[in-house]
């Protein structure tokens, strides 16, 4: 991995994938959104990962995809390439994904950290869609992500204007989960994660499936998702585990299975 550092540091049940392109401010190219892609591939199927952070530094997240490696090509190069494809991946992820967002989330930076399925941020974080300054509008999930995290008129308003918003103003409109500040974004994040990979993985991953399944179908086929998922968690020994501890009042020890 040239772009990225994949580690498990922290946690044998967290994995921290850091985006390493700090000069070019993390701008996405072709081979870091590989990479990225081939990470969480990977750390979905590890048995013992049961959630991921995606990260950048503290100047920035990532200011979005390659301007310079985009800048020459015509419809049929991007076509051909469809570079955006290996972002399927990480809405195909079952394990949760938080991305720690300090400095700079724009363009596919802030689609990134919108495609994860928590944000947390650091103060100096600043989200913004400015695709529209270089005459081109969001690509990668942008016009969608955006006006069903905040509403039409301030979507609209972003993507109509490239103007960046804060972490501040980012937690009012219900982007982010939780602003901190700088020094604490990474602790942050892994306390949530912590807390998360503490529960069943099995829970959580069909939990997860249903709480995106919201965003897809209506109301009435959602239900019918979502009951049929907390049905499928009585076959898991998770339940059998968490229900029998909370009987017997001790902590419940989950392994996933
Ligand atoms: N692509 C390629 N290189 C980038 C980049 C990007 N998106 N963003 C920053 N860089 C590079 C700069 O070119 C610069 O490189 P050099 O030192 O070689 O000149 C280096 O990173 C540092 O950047 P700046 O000198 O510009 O730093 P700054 O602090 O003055 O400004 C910034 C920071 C406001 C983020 C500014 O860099 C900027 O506006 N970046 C572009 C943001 C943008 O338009 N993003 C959208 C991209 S298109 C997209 O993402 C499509 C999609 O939907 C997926």
């Amino acid at each position: 991995m040239e772009f990225i550092k994949v580690t498990k540091a922290y946690d044998k049940y967290i994995a921290l994938i850091e985006l390493n392109r700090p000069k070019e401010l993390n701008a996405l190219n072709l081979q870091l959104m590989g990479e990225v892609r081939d990470a969480l591939k990977e750390l979905d199927q590890d048995d013992e990962v049961r959630v991921i952070i995606i990260t950048g530094n503290e100047r920035a997240f990532a200011a979005g995809a390659d301007i310079k490696q985009m800048a020459g090509k015509t419809t049929v190069d991007m076509w051909k390439t469809d570079q955006f494809s290996t972002w399927d991946q990480i809405n195909k992820t079952r394990k949760p994904i938080i991305a720690a967002v300090s400095g700079f989330a724009l363009g596919g930076g802030c689609e990134l950290a919108m495609t994860c399925d928590m944000i947390v941020a650091s103060e100096t974080a600043q989200f913004g869609q400015p695709e529209i300054k270089i005459g081109v509008m969001p690509g990668a999930g942008g016009t969608q992500r955006l006006t069903k995290a905040l509403g039409k008129a301030k979507a609209m308003e972003m993507v109509l204007t490239g103007k960046f918003i804060s972490a501040e103003e980012a937690e009012k409109l219900g982007l982010v989960n939780r602003v901190v500040p700088v020094e604490l974004y990474m602790t942050e994040a892994l306390k949530l994660a912590k807390e998360i990979a503490s529960m069943s993985p099995l829970a959580v991953q069909m939990a997860k499936e249903s709480v995106k399944r919201s965003f897809e179908v209506p109301l009435e086929e959602g239900l019918h998702f979502e009951r049929k998922n907390f049905y499928m968690l009585f076959s898991s020994e998770d339940q059998k585990e968490g229900m029998n501890a909370f009987v017997e009042k001790r902590k419940a020890d989950f392994k996933g299975k």
